[in-house]
């Protein structure tokens, strides 16, 4: 089994939980020797391959049974746009995925993605569903909500945030709905897709948590949790997309301009499609996750 982009904060999980079922798996990326990984697993193999090279990505999915692309990429530097990485990649890595008579590719795509949006991130993330379904009959789609767990960039941020900020600035006025996951339940939905362990022949999952909150209610339910006191104050989504155009190429800042597009728009599972639910797995709640992170985030690990 490999997992390109099996490094990353959802990858490294999916290789684990594959780990724990005894499985072979094959972690890629490009730094391998950066794997962050906490639970002192190791993949079977550790590749080193970009996937934008389509002769490392050859190599590394030759003779696996199932591939999954966890690979993100949120900052467009370079020849790393949107559209070469989540398009034209994900397209190459489906094909030389089929070429190597692999049976199962999973792709990770996220709530929202949509091939006609406005927003370069999101209609890239919608482009590449098309092109590896077209590459790769059969791939599954998983689409995460927004995924928490300890060294999130979301969750950890409002967490920290309203700990050490008197007044908190929220995107417009807070309303956009969102169903946070937990990075595991997501990361055991992909294994057990890549296992073919599942008996739904759908090809779309929304990967998504027990409740949905307007960021306005997730931000107060993360203060009311660690006690911390916040004056919650609207900041228009103009003033968000400057702000993050001037500042996301700092390695320091979280924000960037994708992520401002993203919540224009409710990130929440579509009724019509399967999910958590129909792969046997009950979605962690919040609550139990925020003294996680904040207990990590605080140990600093
Ligand atoms: N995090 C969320 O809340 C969230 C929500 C919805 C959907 N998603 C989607 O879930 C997927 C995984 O996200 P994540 O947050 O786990 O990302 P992440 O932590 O940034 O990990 C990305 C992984 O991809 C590897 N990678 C990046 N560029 C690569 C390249 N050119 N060639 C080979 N490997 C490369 C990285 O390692 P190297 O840098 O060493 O190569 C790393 O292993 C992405 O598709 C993301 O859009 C995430």
């Amino acid at each position: 089994m490999t997992v390109v982009g099996g490094t990353g904060f959802l990858g490294r999980r999916i290789v684990s939980r594959l780990l724990d079922r005894a499985v072979d798996v094959r972690a890629v990326s490009r730094h391998p020797h950066k794997d962050k990984s906490a639970s002192g697993k190791r993949p079977s193999q550790q590749i080193e391959a970009d996937i934008l090279d389509p002769s490392s990505i050859a190599a590394a999915v030759a003779g696996s049974r199932a591939v999954v692309n966890a690979v993100s990429l949120y900052v467009e530097r370079g020849e790393q746009t949107f559209e070469r990485v989540h398009v034209e990649a994900a397209a190459d890595l489906a094909t030389a995925s089929r070429h190597a008579g692999v049976e199962m590719f999973v792709q990770i795509s996220g709530i929202g993605a949509d091939p006609k949006s406005r927003s370069n991130y999101i209609r890239a993330r919608g482009r590449g569903e098309e092109v590896v379904k077209a590459a790769f009959p059969g791939a599954v789609i998983v689409r995460p909500a927004v995924m928490a767990g300890p060294d999130d960039l979301f969750i950890t941020t409002i967490a920290r945030l309203v700990q050490i900020l008197p007044i908190y600035p929220l995107f417009g006025e807070g309303g956009t709905r969102l169903q946070p996951v937990y990075v595991e339940d997501v990361a055991e939905a992909v294994s057990r897709l890549a296992l073919g362990q599942h008996s739904t022949a759908a090809s779309i999952f929304e990967c998504a948590g027990p409740r949905i909150y307007s960021y306005r209610e997730l931000v107060r339910q993360i203060a009311s949790q660690l006690k911390a006191r916040i004056v919650l104050v609207p900041v228009p989504f103009a003033v968000w997309g400057i702000l993050a155009t001037a500042t996301e190429f700092l390695p320091a800042v979280s924000l960037t301009r994708n992520q401002v597009d993203l919540m224009r728009h409710d990130n929440v599972a579509a009724k019509d499609l399967p999910g958590l639910e129909e792969l046997g797995i009950e979605p962690r709640g919040l609550e139990e996750l925020i003294h996680m992170i904040d207990h990590k985030a605080r140990a600093g690990t």
